[in-house]
Protein backbone atom coordinates (compact mmCIF):
# COMPACT_ATOMS: atom_id res chain seq x y z
CA UNK A 1 0.00 0.00 0.00
CA UNK A 2 3.29 2.36 -0.09
CA UNK A 3 2.33 4.25 2.43
CA UNK A 4 -0.57 6.01 1.29
CA UNK A 5 -3.88 5.73 3.02
CA UNK A 6 -5.40 3.59 0.64
CA UNK A 7 -8.80 2.28 0.71
CA UNK A 8 -10.27 -1.16 -0.76
CA UNK A 9 -9.63 -1.41 -4.56
CA UNK A 10 -11.81 -3.55 -6.84
CA UNK A 11 -9.50 -6.21 -7.96
CA UNK A 12 -7.73 -7.37 -4.43
CA UNK A 13 -10.81 -6.45 -1.97
CA UNK A 14 -14.25 -6.29 -3.92
CA UNK A 15 -13.68 -8.79 -6.63
CA UNK A 16 -12.74 -11.74 -4.49
CA UNK A 17 -16.18 -11.42 -2.72
CA UNK A 18 -18.11 -12.50 -5.73
CA UNK A 19 -18.22 -16.01 -6.13
CA UNK A 20 -18.31 -17.79 -9.59
CA UNK A 21 -22.12 -18.31 -9.06
CA UNK A 22 -22.92 -15.10 -8.16
CA UNK A 23 -21.58 -13.79 -11.41
CA UNK A 24 -23.18 -16.20 -13.52
CA UNK A 25 -26.80 -15.74 -11.82
CA UNK A 26 -26.38 -11.64 -12.50
CA UNK A 27 -25.22 -11.57 -15.57
CA UNK A 28 -28.04 -10.76 -17.12
CA UNK A 29 -28.09 -7.53 -15.25
CA UNK A 30 -24.54 -6.80 -15.02
CA UNK A 31 -21.29 -8.49 -14.77
CA UNK A 32 -19.27 -8.58 -11.52
CA UNK A 33 -16.37 -9.32 -12.70
CA UNK A 34 -15.80 -6.30 -14.26
CA UNK A 35 -14.68 -2.99 -12.89
CA UNK A 36 -17.06 -0.74 -14.81
CA UNK A 37 -20.31 -2.59 -14.41
CA UNK A 38 -20.20 -2.86 -10.54
CA UNK A 39 -19.12 0.49 -10.41
CA UNK A 40 -21.52 1.79 -12.35
CA UNK A 41 -24.47 -0.01 -10.02
CA UNK A 42 -22.54 0.08 -6.65
CA UNK A 43 -25.39 2.22 -5.52
CA UNK A 44 -28.14 -0.85 -6.20
CA UNK A 45 -25.66 -3.37 -5.24
CA UNK A 46 -24.77 -1.80 -1.61
CA UNK A 47 -28.47 -1.42 -0.97
CA UNK A 48 -29.49 -5.57 -1.72
CA UNK A 49 -26.59 -6.18 0.55
CA UNK A 50 -27.66 -4.12 3.07
CA UNK A 51 -31.42 -5.29 2.43
CA UNK A 52 -29.87 -8.58 3.20
CA UNK A 53 -31.59 -10.13 -0.21
CA UNK A 54 -28.49 -10.46 -2.35
CA UNK A 55 -27.09 -12.98 -2.95
CA UNK A 56 -30.50 -14.51 -2.38
CA UNK A 57 -28.82 -17.61 -1.08
CA UNK A 58 -27.39 -16.21 2.06
CA UNK A 59 -26.78 -12.89 2.95
CA UNK A 60 -23.23 -11.23 3.62
CA UNK A 61 -21.71 -10.73 6.87
CA UNK A 62 -21.81 -7.12 7.93
CA UNK A 63 -18.08 -6.86 8.24
CA UNK A 64 -17.93 -7.79 3.96
CA UNK A 65 -21.05 -5.55 3.31
CA UNK A 66 -18.92 -2.68 4.97
CA UNK A 67 -15.85 -3.20 2.80
CA UNK A 68 -18.00 -2.83 0.16
CA UNK A 69 -19.35 0.49 1.55
CA UNK A 70 -15.90 1.64 1.71
CA UNK A 71 -15.47 0.88 -1.21
CA UNK A 72 -18.13 2.32 -3.12
CA UNK A 73 -18.25 5.62 -0.86
CA UNK A 74 -14.59 6.23 -0.79
CA UNK A 75 -14.09 6.74 -4.37
CA UNK A 76 -14.30 3.22 -6.17
CA UNK A 77 -10.97 2.47 -6.31
CA UNK A 78 -9.91 -0.17 -9.41
C1 LIG B 1 -28.59 -4.14 -7.99
C2 LIG B 1 -28.24 -5.29 -7.42
C3 LIG B 1 -28.95 -6.61 -7.68
C4 LIG B 1 -30.20 -6.85 -8.20
C5 LIG B 1 -31.25 -5.85 -8.65
C6 LIG B 1 -30.36 -8.29 -8.24
C7 LIG B 1 -31.48 -8.95 -8.71
C8 LIG B 1 -31.60 -10.32 -8.84
C9 LIG B 1 -32.75 -11.01 -9.36
C10 LIG B 1 -34.05 -10.32 -9.82
C11 LIG B 1 -32.47 -12.33 -9.35
C12 LIG B 1 -33.37 -13.48 -9.84
C13 LIG B 1 -34.46 -13.75 -8.88
C14 LIG B 1 -33.94 -14.34 -7.60
O1 LIG B 1 -33.42 -15.47 -7.66
O2 LIG B 1 -34.06 -13.70 -6.53
C15 LIG B 1 -31.15 -12.50 -8.80
C16 LIG B 1 -30.51 -13.71 -8.60
C17 LIG B 1 -29.28 -13.88 -7.96
N1 LIG B 1 -28.45 -12.89 -7.51
FE1 LIG B 1 -28.81 -10.90 -7.65
N2 LIG B 1 -29.22 -8.88 -7.75
C18 LIG B 1 -28.35 -7.89 -7.39
C19 LIG B 1 -27.09 -8.05 -6.84
C20 LIG B 1 -26.50 -9.25 -6.51
C21 LIG B 1 -25.22 -9.40 -5.83
C22 LIG B 1 -24.35 -8.24 -5.39
C23 LIG B 1 -25.00 -10.74 -5.69
C24 LIG B 1 -23.87 -11.44 -5.02
C25 LIG B 1 -23.10 -10.89 -4.07
C26 LIG B 1 -26.13 -11.43 -6.29
C27 LIG B 1 -26.27 -12.81 -6.34
C28 LIG B 1 -27.34 -13.46 -6.92
C29 LIG B 1 -27.47 -14.92 -6.99
C30 LIG B 1 -26.47 -15.94 -6.45
C31 LIG B 1 -28.68 -15.18 -7.66
C32 LIG B 1 -29.26 -16.54 -8.01
C33 LIG B 1 -30.01 -17.09 -6.84
C34 LIG B 1 -30.47 -18.49 -7.12
O3 LIG B 1 -31.25 -18.66 -8.05
O4 LIG B 1 -30.04 -19.39 -6.41
N3 LIG B 1 -27.01 -10.49 -6.78
N4 LIG B 1 -30.65 -11.26 -8.50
Amino acid sequence: MGGQEAGPSFESDIKPLFRDKDRERMEWAFDLSRYEDVKDNAEGILQRLEDGDMPCDGGWPEERIATFRRWSEGGMAP
